[in-house]
């Protein structure tokens, strides 16, 4: 292009400062720009100066994360709540076994996730389906990859029942919770003047406020969204372009890059059975209407270079492996080696600094506390 502006560099350490001020962005081996005029880690530039009309065409797209997100409809998000739903999520005494918590199937070390193509749950059992992310969860328009859950909170009750997660039942759960002092003092405090407070509802609420926390502001996606027109590099650039141009941003938009609507896997040409097992009738299941046959949630991509392995099936390891079935099954587009290559260099500013989290101390046991089952 010819377009570029060396204004941009000149114009902003304010705006870049405010782009990308959490961290530096990671460095590019093939970053083409000079040295920063001023020698600021946080506002180093990347890449070379975006085509303004590039920039425009994504910011029409997609948004970057907030700093903070709104608060769930209905549950107010208080520091007692958080601080209350962080040790449940970490908690295995949810479970009936007593040792599998959320965190063993959504690691928050490891981009929220278990690693394996599907999750293992009580007793080992295999589920059916790929772990997702619980980071930036709260800006999906519905959970799971059939969307199922309409929100965090009822989607938190799900796998403390489910037979092959948790394996445990509302009532016990509540007796375990009520049991332990330190529960009852927290629940108290994140839910002050309700007469009962310690509930199998109000445990789904605090995880879900647990959960709004669970957010990645700082790549260099957001960066550039926010008018750091250095902050990716010349090859993510030319896959943003593609992933713009070839059509994948017609489903994965919005701030998580997907998330928000719901698409045929394989609109084109029906993927192989192992990446799409013809057994998962996807939201079928939810709505019994035909038309849904195989319809799945667009995946949302933020960090997605971090939960490998891909699709709801979990059978494919190499993202730019994901990219090329994409571009097949999708669009009916053979995507050249070079161009999945690109596309595959843009998905990976979507990583971004996980947030600290403090292990938490949680409540000892009480002689009145159930056993774990089978012990
Ligand atoms: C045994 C493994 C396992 C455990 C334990 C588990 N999950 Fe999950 N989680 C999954 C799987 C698998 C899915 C996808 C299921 C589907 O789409 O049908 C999922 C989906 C989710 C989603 C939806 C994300 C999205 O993008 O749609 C959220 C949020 C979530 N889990 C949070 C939790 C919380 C909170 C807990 C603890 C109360 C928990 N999970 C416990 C395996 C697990
Ligand atoms: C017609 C809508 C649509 C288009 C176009 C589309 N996708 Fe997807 N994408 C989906 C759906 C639906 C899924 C979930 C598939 C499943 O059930 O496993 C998905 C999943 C993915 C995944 C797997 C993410 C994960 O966490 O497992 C990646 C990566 C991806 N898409 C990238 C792309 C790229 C790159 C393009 C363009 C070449 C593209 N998509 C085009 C709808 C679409």
């Amino acid at each position: 292009m010819s377009m570029r502006t060396p204004t941009w560099r000149l114009l902003p350490l304010a705006l870049l400062v405010a782009a990308c001020g959490r961290e530096a962005a990671p460095p590019a081996a093939d970053a083409q720009a000079p040295a920063p005029a001023t020698p600021s880690p946080a506002a180093a530039p990347v890449g070379p100066a975006a085509a303004p009309e590039l920039l425009k065409q994504a910011q029409a797209l997609f948004q970057p994360i907030p700093d903070k997100a709104p608060d769930p409809a209905g549950n107010p998000v208080t520091p007692e709540k958080v601080a209350l739903g962080k040790m449940l999520y970490f908690d295995g005494r949810l479970s009936s076994s007593g040792v599998i918590s959320c965190n063993s199937c959504h690691n928050l070390g490891m981009g929220g996730i278990d690693g394996v193509p599907t999750s293992i749950g009580h007793g080992f059992q295999k589920g059916p389906r790929n772990a997702p992310t619980v980071y930036n969860a709260v800006f999906n328009v519905a959970q799971f990859w059939d969307g199922r859950a309409a929100d965090l909170k009822a989607q938190a009750k799900g796998p403390v029942q489910a037979g092959v997660e948790m394996n445990n039942k509302p009532e016990v759960v509540e007796a375990t919770l009520k049991s332990m002092p330190g529960y009852v003092t927290a629940f108290q405090s994140a839910f002050p003047g309700e007469p009962s407070p310690v509930s199998f509802d109000n445990m789904a609420k605090a995880i879900e406020a647990f959960e709004t926390t669970l957010i990645t502001p700082g790549a260099p996606f957001d960066a550039f969204l926010k008018g750091d027109a250095h902050a990716l590099t010349a090859d993510q650039q030319a896959g943003l372009k593609l992933f713009m141009d070839k059509g994948c941003s017609s489903c994965h938009n919005g701030i998580n890059l997907g998330g928000q609507a719901y698409f045929p896997f394989g609109v084109v040409h029906k993927p192989a059975d192992a990446v799409r097992p013809a057994g998962d009738h996807g939201r079928f299941a939810v709505t019994k209407s035909q038309g849904d046959d195989y319809v799945f949630r667009a995946a949302p991509l933020r960090n997605v270079a971090a939960t490998a392995p891909y699709f709801h099936s979990g059978n494919v390891w190499k993202l730019q492996e994901a990219v090329t079935i994409m571009g097949d099954a999708q669009l009916g587009a053979t995507l050249a080696p070079d161009e999945a290559e690109k596309i595959h260099l843009f998905l990976h500013a979507l990583t971004a600094p996980i947030p600290k989290i403090d292990y938490p101390e949680l409540p000892e046991r009480d002689d009145a506390t159930p056993k774990p089952s089978g012990s």
